[in-house]
């Protein structure tokens, strides 16, 4: 059976984006078909695989606004059948750190969906360059 991962992208600025290429080329590595939705839309995303949520955090704590159709849409689904993993970008300096990130994993966790592994939290005042830390954890993910 073919391994599917579809990435789901929240970004304002791009650095999201940055990462989930990276993310999807440590999956494609890893033996998994892959699709990256920049502009998720719930109805065009596969149900049967895995999902990797990647995004950041604006305004006071709020999704980017690519994600937050798809975010709304969670909570009329039964997401029981859905293995997610959650990589957020925020940073540390607001009080509201990665609270994009936490209000998906907690949507999806109301809608049924399994979130897979610990959420990474990355904290781009201390990694500069997200690409790595997320492609480092997500091999460990993809590989344990
Ligand atoms: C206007 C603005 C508001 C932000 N608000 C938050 C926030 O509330 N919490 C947080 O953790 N990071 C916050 N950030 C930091 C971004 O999440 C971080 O820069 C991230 O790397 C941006 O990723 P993106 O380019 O994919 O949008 C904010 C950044 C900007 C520019």
């Amino acid at each position: 059976m073919s391994k599917t991962l579809s990435i789901i992208v929240g970004s304002v600025l791009g650095a999201s984006e940055y990462v989930a290429e990276a993310l999807e080329q440590v999956a494609i590595q890893a033996g998994y078909q892959t699709q990256v939705h920049f502009s998720p839309e719930f109805n065009h995303i596969d149900k049967s695989g895995r999902w990797l949520i990647c995004t950041s955090t604006h305004g006071a704590g709020e999704l980017p606004e690519n994600i937050q159709p798809f975010a709304n849409e969670i909570a009329k689904n039964d997401l029981s059948g859905i293995n997610a993993y959650i990589v957020g970008l925020g940073d540390s300096s607001y009080d509201t750190f990665c609270f994009g990130a936490k209000n998906m994993e907690k949507r999806l966790k109301d809608a049924g969906a399994t979130i897979i592994a610990e959420p990474l939290h990355i904290d781009v005042l201390n990694h500069p360059i997200p690409e790595d830390v997320a492609v480092s954890w997500f091999e460990e993910q993809l590989n344990s």
